[in-house]
């Protein structure tokens, strides 16, 4: 199995982060779907705007790839749309963005681990919305972002369609906290909402932990759909790291009881765990 593991988390906080928590409204959450679904839009139509058609073929894909990705593209652009037009004067506003895209291979790399963050912030959400309407309008465009993931990582990638029997949820502040280091600046007209970004976290695929939180009496926990475990830290190496197929996430926390790991114990993360597995081979043994 190849094993690459990104860490998608620079500069996290300062932008982003909200003095003070109070409860979660329809409203926030709408500006908080709105605010990934921006950075979505940006992040398709800066790197379609940038990488033709000649970009893809001298990356090895074929026509088709880059003309579905303007249809993903136009997807996102409608999900803007759709929010935006929710929440009339209260919507979000774009922000400015920064990835780590350098080519065709690491924007169409990159768009994978972009839109399963999708899926899991409208599948942690879910829980939250009040209004049931709310709740299919979310719930119809996860599944959505979840066939692009499925088509990114299958029809261009080869590699699997998706991880393990579940998809994983990831609450608030753990999406607040990916997203965030992307985002290099917002409107101050931009509504604060009530979450926080952890500070990033990269996990080695030899199992070393760098972050700037502290990892004495710490531990790794690992989400993988509806499984979660802890594994501790000892002298910056994570102990016995699983390695659980395609995309899943890791957090560093001051609780070794995987239950009761929550935001007032995150100490850093989340890391984006990623274990492509090749379309072709074999069903690969579970690891976790
Ligand atoms: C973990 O926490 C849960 C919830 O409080 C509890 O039921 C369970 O017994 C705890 N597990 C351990 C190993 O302490």
């Amino acid at each position: 199995m190849k094993t690459s593991l990104v860490a998608c988390a620079l500069g996290v906080g300062a932008v982003l982060a909200a003095p003070t928590k109070r409860a979660i409204t329809d409203t926030d959450i709408l500006q908080y779907a709105l605010t990934l679904e921006h950075l979505e839009n940006n992040f398709y139509s800066t790197y379609l705007g940038q990488f033709s058609q000649s970009d893809f073929a001298a990356a090895g894909f074929p026509d088709w790839v880059r003309n579905r990705i303007e249809q993903i593209a136009a997807h996102e652009a409608q999900h803007v749309a759709l929010l935006s037009g929710a929440l009339g004067s209260a919507a979000t506003q774009p922000c400015s963005y920064k990835f780590p895209v350098t080519d065709v291979m690491s924007f169409v790399g990159l768009a994978t681990v972009v839109e399963n963050v999708g899926v899991s912030a409208y599948l942690g959400a879910a829980a939250s919305i009040m209004d049931k309407e709310y709740v299919t309008v979310a719930g119809s465009i996860l599944t959505t972002e979840a066939r692009h993931q499925a088509w990114i990582n299958s029809a261009v990638l080869k590699d699997a369609a998706w991880s393990g029997p579940e998809d994983t949820a990831l609450d608030f502040d753990e999406v607040y906290s990916i997203a965030s280091a992307f985002i290099t600046g917002c409107p101050s007209s931009n509504p604060t909402l009530p979450v926080k970004a952890f500070p990033a976290l990269t996990i080695g695929s030899d199992g070393t932990v760098t972050t700037t939180a502290d990892t004495s009496n710490a531990y790794v926990q690992v989400i993988a759909g509806l499984t979660t475990d802890t594994f501790p830290v000892t002298n910056g190496m994570v102990q016995g790291m699983p390695q659980p197929q395609g995309i899943s996430y890791a957090v560093l926390t001051s609780q070794q009881n995987s239950t009761l790991v929550s935001d007032d114990n995150i100490l850093a993360g989340p890391a984006i765990l990623h274990n492509p597995f090749v379309s072709q081979d074999s069903n690969p043994a579970p690891s976790f």
